[in-house]
C-alpha cells in the first residue's frame, strides 16, 4: 500500500537544476513534482561557486528570478590570470563584448527555491529509496519513501537533477550507458571572511607552491581558494596556515592589498571531470551534475546545469505542444556543449595547477602556454569566449 500521486514531470532533485527546470516549466502551464533527498534548508545552505554566464543571467531573468541578482550581482568585465607573480588580464568586454555576473550560487538557490515556494510547487524532501521506474513504458513512475510511507508518482516524463551521487544516472542500463571520468590529483581549499576583495576582479594564479583563487561575493565579503592534498581535511588547514599559502601564491604585488580576517566557512572540494552518456533513456532525461561534473577552474558547474535544464525545458515545452523533435535530439544536442565546456574546464585546470607528477618540462609547458596567452590576442579570445559562455548548441 502507499500513497499515488500525479503530475506531468517528475523531478528529481531541489539543486539549481531541479528548481529552475520547475520554474521554466511552471511559467509554461507544466505541472511538476519536486523531490529531494535533503531539506530547503540544507540545500540553501551549501556553499558553490559564484560567477554567471551572460547565458544563465538571462535564463534566470525568462525564469523571472533575476530581481535580486540584478540589485546584488557585481558585473565583471574581465579577470587576470597570474603566474608565479607575472599577471595577465583577460578583458572579457574587450575581447568578447560581454561580461559575467558575480553572484554566489547559493543566492541563486535561494531565489528559485522563493520563486517555487510562492508558485505553490509541491515539493517532498528528505526523500530516501527513489526508484525512476517504467521509463521504456508509456506510464512511467518514481517511487520513494517519505515519513515512513511508499509514495509512488505517475508521470509522463522524469527529470534527473539528482546532482553526482543521484540515483538517476545509474537506472539507465549498464550495457546502454558510458562514463569517462578524470579525477585530480588536488582538491580545492576554500573560505569565506567578511573582509573586501583583494582585487576588483577575480585572479586565478599559479605558483609552484600550488594553485590560488582570489574571488568574491560583495564588496565586504571574500571568497578565497588555495590547492590542497587530496587527502587533507579542513581540520590541516588553520586560518594562519591558509592567509600564508593563499597571499604567497597570489604574489606580491596582489598580496599587498590583502585584508585577513577570520574564516566563517571553510570546506574542501575534490577536483573532478566527469560525462555520463547518453543524458536520455525513454522517459527519463538527465540535467546538470546528474550527468557531469566539471573542475570548478573557470566556474563553469552551475552554467553547464543551466544551460542543460534551458535545452530540457524548451524540448518538454515542445512535447506538450504537439512537437517531439526536440525532445529526441535532446542528448546529442547538449553533449556536444557539454564536451566543449569539459574541455575548457580541463585546460584552464591543467594550466593553473601544479601537479605532483610534473617535472621541469611540463612545467616550462605551463609557462609558455601562459606566456602565449599574455602575447596573443587570438589566445585571451579563446580563453574570453569559453568563460563568458558558448552559445547554446
Ligand atoms: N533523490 C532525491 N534527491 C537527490 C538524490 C536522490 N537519490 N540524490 C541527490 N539528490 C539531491 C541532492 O540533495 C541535491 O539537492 O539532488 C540535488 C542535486 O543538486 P546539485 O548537486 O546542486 O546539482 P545540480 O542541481 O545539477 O546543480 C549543478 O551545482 O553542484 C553544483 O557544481 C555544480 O554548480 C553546479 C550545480
Ligand atoms: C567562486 O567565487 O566561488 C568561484 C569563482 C570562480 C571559479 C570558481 C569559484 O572559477
Amino acid at each position: 500500500m502507499g500513497l499515488t500521486h500525479q503530475t506531468q514531470v517528475c523531478i528529481i532533485g531541489a539543486g539549481p537544476s531541479g528548481l529552475l527546470l520547475a520554474q521554466l516549466l511552471g511559467l509554461a502551464g507544466i505541472e511538476t513534482i519536486v523531490l529531494d533527498r535533503k531539506d530547503r534548508a540544507y540545500i540553501e545552505g551549501r556553499v558553490r561557486a559564484g560567477v554567471l554566464e551572460r547565458g544563465t543571467v538571462d535564463a534566470l531573468e525568462e525564469a523571472g528570478v533575476a530581481d535580486r541578482l540584478h540589485r546584488e550581482g557585481l558585473p565583471h568585465t574581465g579577470f587576470d590570470l597570474a603566474f608565479s607573480g607575472d599577471r595577465h588580464r583577460i578583458d572579457l568586454q574587450g575581447l568578447t563584448g560581454s561580461s559575467v555576473m558575480v553572484y554566489g550560487q547559493t543566492e541563486v538557490t535561494k531565489d528559485l527555491f522563493r520563486a517555487r515556494h510562492d508558485a505553490g510547487q509541491r515539493f517532498f524532501f528528505n526523500v530516501d529509496q527513489v526508484v525512476p521506474k517504467h521509463l521504456k513504458t508509456a506510464q512511467p513512475q518514481v517511487q520513494f519513501q517519505c515519513d515512513g510511507q511508499i509514495h509512488t508518482i505517475d508521470c509522463k516524463f522524469i527529470a534527473g537533477c539528482d546532482g553526482f551521487h543521484g540515483v538517476s544516472r545509474n537506472a539507465i542500463p549498464q550495457n546502454l550507458r558510458q562514463a569517462f571520468e578524470r579525477v585530480y590529483p588536488f582538491g580545492w581549499l576554500g573560505i569565506l571572511v567578511d573582509a573586501p576583495p583583494v582585487s576588483d576582479e577575480l585572479i586565478y594564479a599559479n605558483h609552484e607552491d600550488g594553485f590560488a583563487l582570489a574571488s568574491m561575493r560583495s564588496p565586504t565579503r571574500s571568497r578565497y581558494y588555495v590547492q590542497c592534498d587530496p587527502g587533507d581535511t579542513v581540520a590541516d588547514w588553520s586560518d594562519d596556515r591558509f592567509w600564508n599559502a593563499f597571499a604567497t601564491r597570489l604574489g606580491e604585488q596582489a598580496a599587498g592589498q590583502l585584508q585577513t580576517g577570520p574564516s566563517f566557512e571553510k570546506s574542501i572540494a575534490p577536483l573532478r571531470s566527469f560525462v555520463a552518456e547518453p543524458m536520455q533513456y525513454g522517459a527519463l532525461f538527465l540535467a546538470g551534475d546528474a550527468a557531469h561534473i566539471v573542475p570548478p577552474t573557470g566556474a563553469k558547474g552551475l552554467n553547464l546545469a543551466v544551460a542543460d535544464v534551458r535545452q530540457l525545458s524548451r524540448a518538454f515545452i515542445a512535447h506538450f505542444k504537439g512537437n517531439d523533435d526536440p525532445l529526441q535530439t535532446y542528448s546529442q544536442r547538449v553533449l556536444k556543449r557539454v564536451w566543449k565546456v569539459e574541455r575548457f574546464s580541463w585546460q584552464l585546470s591543467t594550466l593553473m595547477h601544479q601537479f605532483p607528477d610534473y617535472g621541469p618540462f611540463e612545467r616550462r609547458m605551463q609557462r609558455a602556454e601562459f606566456d602565449y596567452i599574455a602575447s596573443s590576442e587570438a589566445a585571451s579570445t579563446a580563453i574570453a569566449e569559453n568563460y563568458v559562455g558558448l552559445p547554446l548548441e
